[in-house]
């Protein structure tokens, strides 16, 4: 027995489709016979035929697919869309790469292992092309083995500043590339100590084989990149993207580290950033240091992956006029369109960090001659460290799904990151991970359906949270109708519940600084992070609007002038732009005060009804699953309990004003 579960890749057995006489044979198109990722399609193919139906399928191959090099966003889509129909007594794959062929593969598999009828599945077709180029994996994995924010073990890739390749490293490509994964970030965004020398002879062999694993299931190798490694590792005193030196020898890197890592992709770069170093140390714009280094890689076909969260993170709380939110769109919307064409923006959802509720980053939909990617946490840094149950794919498909009125259609997330609406040359979506050496790779079993349904929803954004949710379920845990209705029960209002016992109305932060996990509401009050609720006897929240720090009006009109209105703000973000009375009366009907109240007491009390859901499964799962959850919950009930006494007591005793229904306040 492996020593980590093998999740939805697990391939047990299956009652259903047992006699499908379209399961006798599949047709494939013929590719290389030194195409790793078209063996790697069949034996996956075979195995999970045999595992689940105990079937094993004639394989017949047919026209001859030659997988050619990838140059953009495009062409990743054309070359990855696979169909799948019937023909008597088999299943025809029609593939015009062998990455696609391995999505087929896994759509067949995807469709046996949740029982649904392969006959009735495929009976008019089926043409899946997806909807974002690039589907990316960030790990914040450090050469010790620790991860940053990361709540599932240490490190499969490192152990002691060494890579580590194991049986694990191939299961864990397969486990990603079954949900669409095409790649993946293996070290953390801030490259520190040994992680400098990832692109020295140091690490070289081993990041090749790795690569190697990886392109064999269609996933491209990036590296995290430390902005400043001429300084660190190569002897120069400066990072500055415009001096001749530093050209010259990030010239002569990139042809050492491209040539002895064939199959790498590019590199991401979080620069100017929370401490590290970037092009403004040298009066430079961040333009200039992403295309210093485009210019380089790009004869390789590398691709540079910049990071957006540029901020102030030295500042004074007293200041009321600078305002950390605004800082990504004032930073990177000036020099929109001045970026070379194989530079990807890397922006995350929110302008703040990955709060439970924020309003979607103003540079999606404001960029519009600069290719982008959006970045999303399925980590849970701010959203219960894997303890708390808060599945995240509803929170996702209202992000992909808001409209930023940048264009007279096509003007939604989605439509930008899939590259549609600028007709971007690159674009997507990329996830902070969740994953670590824990057996069950993420910490709480429950978890695992962020990573799985980032995957599932970065492949295809029209998957809804429900079917998502309801495949992880089958997949991983159980078949049985009652089980899968009680999990779904749980995972589907969970992000809710969460956001209803921790901090209201889009105000975001109020955790423990040390940790983001647990309840300090004024944790954040007086640091210099720029992360403030600004709450005094009479009201709370940050004043955003055209009077404050102006950061609603870098949203496209008709936005600007809703987020500018506290009439006009959604109840859910109206903190976030607004600094109200408590008396302040909400769409809901309630006053603020009363919201703050009623959320915190029914979001305990929500999350008490998924533990008692999660109770009655005793003995209907598997026990090690049944245990690992349950003692989680047993956690998420008293981390919720103190977020709701503490914001309730805290915002009782600032205000005076009692709660209407007399509930216990402390
Ligand atoms: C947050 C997080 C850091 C991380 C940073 C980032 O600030 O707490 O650990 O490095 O985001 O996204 O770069």
């Amino acid at each position: 027995m492996k020593n980590y579960a093998e999740l939805w890749t697990a391939y047990k057995e299956r009652k259903s489709n047992r006699d499908c006489r379209n399961l006798r044979k599949i047709c494939l198109p013929e590719t290389e016979a030194s195409d790793k990722t078209a063996e790697n399609a069949v034996n996956e193919l075979k195995a999970g035929l045999k595992g689940m139906l105990d079937i094993e399928p004639e394989i017949v191959f047919g026209s001859k697919v030659t997988s050619k090099p990838v140059t953009d966003g495009k062409s990743i889509l054309d070359s990855e869309e696979y169909s799948i129909s019937l023909i008597e007594d088999g299943i025809n794959i029609a593939a015009k790469s062998s990455s696609a062929i391995l999505y087929a593969v896994f759509d067949i598999l995807r469709t046996v292992a949740c029982e649904k009828d392969i006959t009735k599945t495929y009976a008019d077709g089926k043409t899946v092309r997806p909807s974002n180029p690039l589907r990316m994996l960030n790990h914040w994995d450090n050469m010790d083995g620790s991860i940053e924010r990361g709540y599932s073990g240490e490190s499969f890739f490192y152990v002691n500043n060494e890579i580590v390749i194991d049986e694990r490293t191939r299961d864990y490509a397969r486990l990603i590339a079954s949900v669409g994964i095409n790649a993946v970030v293996i070290n953390n965004v801030n490259v520190k100590q040994a992680a400098s020398y990832m692109i020295t002879d140091r690490y070289f062999d081993k990041l090749s084989q790795l690569g190697e694993i990886f392109a064999g299931y269609g996933i491209r190798l990036f590296l995290s990149l430390n902005y400043a490694s001429t300084i660190e590792i190569g002897g120069l005193d400066s990072a500055d993207p415009l001096d001749e030196n530093v050209i010259s020898w990030w010239k002569d890197k990139m042809a050492e580290v491209f040539k002895k890592i064939p199959t790498l992709a590019g590199f991401l770069v979080k620069a100017d950033s929370e401490g590290r170093p970037g092009p403004f140390t040298y009066g430079r714009t961040q333009a200039d240091g992403a295309n210093m280094l485009a210019n380089i890689v790009k004869e390789y076909g590398g691709i540079i992956i910049w990071r957006c969260f540029v901020y102030n993170c030295r500042q004074d709380w007293r200041d009321r006029k600078t305002d950390r939110a605004r800082a990504g769109y004032d930073n990177f919307m000036p020099m929109d369109g001045d970026y070379h064409d194989n530079v990807i923006l890397q922006i995350k959802n929110g302008p703040m960090d990955f709060q439970i509720r924020e309003p979607v980053s103003p540079l999606l939909g404001g960029l519009k001659k600069t290719n982008q990617m959006l970045e999303v946490q399925i980590a849970q840094e701010y959203t219960g460290h894997q303890i708390d149950v808060c599945y995240l794919i509803p929170e996702f498909k209202e992000i992909l799904g808001f409209k930023t009125y940048c264009s007279e259609d096509k003007d939604s997330v989605a439509d930008i990151i899939s590259g549609d609406t600028f007709n971007s040359r690159y674009s997507g979506m990329a996830a902070v991970t969740n994953t670590g050496n824990d057996f069950n790779w993420t910490g709480n079993y429950l978890a695992g359906a962020n990573l799985y349904g980032f995957g599932r929803l970065a492949f295809d954004t029209g998957l809804s949270s429900e079917q998502i949710a309801e495949e992880f379920v089958r997949m991983t845990i159980s078949q049985d109708e009652t089980v899968v209705k009680e999990i779904l029960g749980i995972l589907l209002p969970s992000r809710e519940i969460y956001e209803r016992y921790t901090s209201p109305l889009g105000i975001g932060w109020m955790v423990q600084p040390a940790t983001h996990y647990g309840c300090s509401v004024d944790g954040y009050e007086y640091d210099r992070w720029g992360t403030y609720h600004r709450a005094d006897h009479l009201g709370i929240g940050v004043d955003r609007t055209d009077k404050g720090t102006g950061y609603a009006l870098q949203y496209n009109e008709p936005n600007a002038g809703i987020y500018n209105s506290p009439e006009k703000c959604p109840d859910e973000l109206v903190l976030f732009f607004h600094h109200l009375p408590y008396t302040h009366k909400l769409h809901s009907g309630k006053t603020v005060i009363q919201h703050i109240y009623d959320s915190h007491f029914e979001g305990y009390e929500e999350a008490q009804q998924l533990a008692a859901k999660w109770d009655q499964l005793k003995g209907k799962i598997d026990d090690e699953v049944f245990e690992n959850v349950r003692e989680r919950f047993e956690r998420q009930l008293i981390n919720a309990r103190e977020w709701c006494d503490q914001v309730n007591s805290y915002f009782f005793r600032k205000s005076g004003i009692p709660d209407e229904k007399g509930r216990q306040i402390w």
